[in-house]
């Protein structure tokens, strides 16, 4: 088998054993939890829990903060699928696990998915511990999830994004933000690879550019995504300012400290959301 055989396979098996364990449930919203906001995880209401290392082609996570569990269950009486760990791209280069957690979604019957991140705020009216709806993206990741042999049963080679973060579900979340009295700001996110934080000159860049945040991740899974026809919103948590925009020292820790601030605004949103998309 080559490697795209091998992926096509690994997508077709870890579908059926989600499907398997789904039982009656049919979600429609999967939701990828970012570094430091897994405490949505421990919210799902009877909970079945299947480890990424039982499902094939999953991804094999390293960081610290990512636990590797694809949770199915209720979010607020809703069926949901949660996915509490993802691979970034600056571990691997490899986006093979990333695109079968999200394919496997798409063939399990799942038709939206929910991207958090933490993030660098590029804004001083988007402070730390808020939230962000991201409306926009820039790629500065210098890949592209989609790079090599496409196979068209998942989605066309060439495809718009444009509509990349979904307009529609976007101003429902933003909705529900106001109703429930948290704040949600909106923005455009840069991705950059990592995984170094940015230099301030690289901050100043992304400004430059237009970008609202700054992070690592949720773009690739936003691309995968719309490749195969699912619908994408995403909300980032703000856990510094960019570089050089405030004194403080970025480190991981920092980011999973303060993303553990913002966590309850975000689980609050989340469960919120989930009724309305
Ligand atoms: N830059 C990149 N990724 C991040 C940041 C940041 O400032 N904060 C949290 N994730």
């Amino acid at each position: 088998m080559n490697e795209v055989q091998l992926h096509i396979e690994n997508v077709r098996q870890a579908a059926a054993k989600i499907t398997a364990a789904l039982g009656n449930l049919k979600p429609k919203i999967a939701i990828i939890l970012g570094s430091g906001l897994g405490g949505l995880a421990k919210q799902v209401e009877a909970p079945v829990i299947l480890a990424y290392k039982d499902l094939p082609g999953f991804p094999v996570l390293t960081v610290a903060g990512h636990a590797g569990q694809l949770i199915i269950g209720k979010l607020n009486d809703v069926p949901v699928i949660v996915l509490n760990g993802r691979k970034h791209f600056y571990e691997t280069g490899d986006a093979y696990p990333l695109k079968t957690m999200i394919r496997a979604m798409k063939a399990a019957g799942v038709e939206t998915l929910f991207l958090s991140n933490a993030a660098g705020s590029l804004r001083a009216p988007i402070k730390v511990s808020e939230l962000m709806l991201i409306t926009d993206h820039i790629n500065f990741l210098g890949l592209n999830p989609l790079v090599g042999p496409n196979d068209d049963s998942f989605g066309p080679r060439f495809f718009p994004v444009a509509d990349a973060w979904d307009k529609e579900l976007g101003a429902k979340v933003k909705a529900v933000a106001r109703q429930n009295g948290i704040t949600l700001h909106e923005g455009v996110y840069v991705a950059f690879r990592g995984p170094s934080f940015e230099t301030p000159a690289e901050i100043r860049m992304a400004q430059g550019w237009g970008g609202d945040a700054v992070g690592m991740s949720s773009v690739p899974d936003c691309l995968i995504a719309r490749h195969c026809g699912m619908k994408v919103v995403g909300v980032s948590c703000i856990t510094n300012m960019g570089a050089g925009l405030s004194d403080e020292k970025l480190s991981h820790a920092h980011t999973l400290e303060n993303a553990a601030k913002g966590a309850g605004a975000f689980e609050r949103l989340v469960l919120a959301a989930v009724k309305v998309l």
